[in-house]
Formats: structure tokens, sequence, C-alpha cells
């Protein structure tokens, strides 16, 4: 394995805008349910990377301003989306103003951000009735064994004990209670959507090279998992979504 660092993503930008899937649409769908994607409605985007959800959130009709602190990333998102304001560095840093928007993203981003600093932040940067809306991948859902997941346990395996994928993925409680423990945020909603994607052998190679915590050997290890059980897989992955009100 890798030391998992943010700049991964930076230095991966291209195969993560092809390789990573978009979240489900069904967690769209609750969002939208619930009333927080509304045409015209203000959205921060913490830690937009390539821009998985700011997109989504512009084609709802929002206006986003999008923190990201990868340089190449921050200006592959300003001209993607010439209409985002975009701040290029990293939340804790990032100067926001007060009480402007409806809803703050973080989608798949929060666990690289300093709580203590970020929530205070994204606090007072929301207006009195906003929302923060977290929600991540897991990439691998442990209510679904398959033989390619046997393979993917067998190359972790070879890690140390803490540095392995496992229940702290799938903890929503202890998310929960972490952006609790502010006493800033409450969560007033919370959803596991589960879904499934089929993968070749170079598919699988492309995406599990974004993930930080995969050396170059593993991912290699995984192409050729995939082209031993027959040159494609179905992986079961979870999308947990937290919504947070302000205290
Ligand atoms: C896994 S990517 C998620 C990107 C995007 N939100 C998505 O859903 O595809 C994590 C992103 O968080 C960014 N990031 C890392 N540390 C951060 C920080 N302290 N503040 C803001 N963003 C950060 C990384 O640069 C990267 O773009």
């Amino acid at each position: 394995m890798t030391t998992p660092d943010p700049a991964h993503f930076e230095r991966h930008a291209d195969i993560y805008e092809r390789a990573r899937p978009a979240y489900p649409e069904e967690l769209w769908r609750r969002l939208g349910d619930l009333g927080l994607l509304t045409a015209g409605g203000r959205a921060l985007d913490l830690g937009a990377g390539t821009g998985q959800a700011t997109g989504r959130l512009l084609a709802e009709g929002m206006h986003v301003t999008a923190v990201e602190p990868g340089p190449g990333l921050a200006a592959r998102l300003a001209e993607r989306f010439p209409q985002v304001t975009v701040v290029p560095t990293t939340a804790e840093r990032a100067a926001l103003p007060e009480a402007q928007f409806d809803v703050a993203v973080a989608a798949t981003s929060i666990h690289w951000m300093d709580l203590s600093v970020v929530l205070p932040k994204v606090h007072d940067a929301l207006s009195s009735d906003g929302r923060l809306l977290v929600w991540r991948h897991v990439f691998g859902d442990p209510c679904v064994p398959t033989d390619f997941r046997l393979r993917v346990a067998e190359i972790t395996h070879q890690r140390s004990h803490a540095m392995r994928p496992g229940p702290a993925d799938i903890d929503t409680d202890g998310w929960a209670d972490s952006l609790e423990a502010s006493g800033l945020f409450r969560v007033e909603y919370r959803e596991v959507f589960r879904w499934s994607i089929r993968l070749n052998a170079v598919e699988v190679r492309d995406l599990f090279t974004t993930f930080s915590d995969w050396s170059p050997v593993e991912v290699s290890e995984a192409e050729q998992a995939v082209r031993e059980l027959g040159g494609h897989v179905v992986e079961h992955y979870l999308t947990p979504l937290l919504v947070l009100s302000r205290v």
C-alpha cells in the first residue's frame, strides 16, 4: 500500500475523471425529494476534485462555489465549469463568505479535512436553514462477498492491520458522531445507497489507481485477478449519505 496523500488525486486527475463511477442516481433523486437541490440555490462543494458533484449541482440549476486545493484540479474545474467560483485552496484555509450557502457538499472528501477547523467555517458559511451534505463511495459491500473481493482481501491482507480497508469505511454512525461532536451540526437524515457496476480488467486498473492507499503493485495484482476470473467482475458498492442541519 502507499500512504494516503490528498495530492494523489492531483497526480491522477485524468484517470480519476474517466474511472470513478458517478454517484448513484437514487442519491440525487433523494436530495431533490428532500428539497436540497433548488434551482437558483447556492452550493459550496468542498474538495470538488474533477467536479463529479459540481457538474450535477450545476445541472440542477444551482450556483456553485468549489473549494479544491490541488492546483491542477482547480484549474481544470475553472476551465470545465467557467460559471463556478473556484477557491484553489484547502477547506481549512478557504476564505468563505458568511451565511451565503443553502447547502455545503462534501462528496468523498470530508475524511481529508480537519473537522475542528472546517466545521465552524462551514457552519458560518451556511444560511441559518442551510444543510451540510456528506457522502462518499465505499468500494466493496461486505454483505456481498464475491470471488474478486476475496482476491482484493488477499492483496490488502499483506498490509499492516491498521491500513486495511475495514469497518471504518462504512461506519456511518462513527462519521455521524464525529460530525455531531462539534456541537454545530445534527444529523437529520441518513441513508445508504447500494449499487453495482460491471468492470473489466482495465477499468479495475484505472479505478483502483485512483485509490490513494493502493500501490501500483497492488493495482496490478487486482487487474490480474480480474483477468484470471474471466475478464470482468461485478462490484457491489455503497454510498452512505448524511444530511446535517445547523444547531
Ligand atoms: C476522493 S476526491 C473527491 C472529489 C470529488 N468531490 C468527487 O466526488 O469526485 C477528494 C478530494 O478532496 C480534496 N481535498 C483533500 N484535502 C482537502 C482539504 N483539506 N480541503 C479541501 N479539499 C481537500 C482532494 O484534492 C480531492 O480532490
